[in-house]
């Protein structure tokens, strides 16, 4: 079977990022899918956070230069690229149509078709892509995401489908949402603690660099079933006296989010039986992460994964890899931006 390549754009937030993936496209998982290269470039962080249009000018002026070093370092040419696919959602409007244009540039230009993939969707399919994890439950950490996620047959939940689609997408999985953040995500409190004691840089990185050897505080633990809050303890984070020192700070927000995080994660283990949980997004990085949702798993008897570094933040790969699960699956063709799309919403037909 002749080999599919995908190019994949990526702009719903601070990153914009293009790759091309190669595989059999009716057969994605398999040892002949790759990533020939992923580029990107992210807006740095700074005390103002992130304004959607210099987020947007920024995509615009970077990404001819990121689509010209991705084909030179992936060795092929425009003309070799049978589809083209971009991030559709959810994100935020001015990004997402930079990615949009650009995509649909390229599609028009070569005469080839053009997918929509939820940005959702790809950071938890590059993670079973890679740790060759088929029906993990899912723990989805990022700035504007905190889901607990598991993939269902679409006959158990019938709600989400009607007739005529079931019929059309026989055989299809969804993500269906065990727990999820009441508020803000996980990523998105931990840079706002970093704002806040003006870290360097001053987000999560800052947070994280700081915490270790920190003496744990008193602070809120919001844990409600299996979803969880996070804007009660960034509150008490702000009420804290100006002495506290910012090491016991950091040690403290990380500890009681991740553990509230840890237990919910536990109770949908408990609940789905899984034996596999697997771990994606922007915070998947985190090593502190890690090291509690691995011991939770290991707890359990699941096999833990994490994507390799640089598919856990926003990449171009992730959409690629998704595009090139969707064009074998012909699903998502010609989708407009759409900034509240959720991962539940789509069909997983590989
Ligand atoms: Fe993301």
């Amino acid at each position: 079977m002749a080999l599919s390549l995908v190019l994949g754009f990526e702009s719903t937030a601070h990153t914009f990022g293009v790759a091309l993936a190669q595989g059999n496209a009716k057969k994605p998982f398999s040892a002949s899918t790759n990533v020939l290269a992923n580029v990107s470039k992210k807006y740095p962080s700074t005390a103002e956070g992130f304004i959607p249009r210099k987020l947007a000018d920024f995509h615009a002026k970077n990404y001819p230069g990121l689509l010209r070093a991705c084909f030179g370092q992936a060795g092929v040419s425009p003309s070799d690229v049978d589809a083209v696919a971009y991030s559709y959602g959810p994100g935020l409007g001015h990004s997402l149509h930079v990615g949009f244009i650009a995509a649909k540039s390229f599609a028009v230009s070569q005469r080839i078709p053009f997918l929509g993939v939820n940005h959702g969707l790809a950071h938890v399919e590059v993670g079973r892509f890679f740790c060759q994890l088929y029906e993990p439950l899912v723990l989805y950490v990022s700035g504007g995401n905190t889901q607990i996620l598991s993939l269902e047959n679409v006959a158990r939940k019938g709600a989400y489908v009607n007739k005529a689609e079931r019929q059309g997408l026989s055989g299809s999985k969804q993500y269906v949402t065990l727990g999820e953040t009441l508020d803000i995500g996980v990523g998105n409190f931990l840079d706002l603690v970093g704002r806040h004691l003006k870290l360097d840089p001053p987000d999560a990185v800052g947070v994280l660099r700081q915490a270790p050897g920190g003496r744990l505080l008193s602070l809120p633990y919001v844990v409600k079933g299996m979803n969880v809050s996070f804007t009660g303890l960034l509150t008490a984070v702000k009420r804290l006296p100006s002495s506290t020192p910012k090491q016991d700070v950091c040690f403290t927000a990380q500890e009681v989010a991740f553990s509230m995080l840890c237990e919910t994660l536990e109770k949908a283990l408990v609940f789905t039986g899984k034996k596999g949980v697997l771990l994606v997004g922007g915070n998947a990085r985190n090593a502190r992460l890690q090291e509690m949702v691995s011991l939770v798993a290991q707890e359990h008897g699941a096999t833990f994964g994490v994507p390799p570094f640089e598919y856990c933040g926003d990449n171009g790969g992730m959409i690629a890899l998704t595009g090139l699960m969707q064009w074998g699956a012909k699903y998502g063709f010609d989708r407009m931006p759409n900034q509240k799309v959720r991962v539940e919403q789509e069909h997983v037909l590989w």
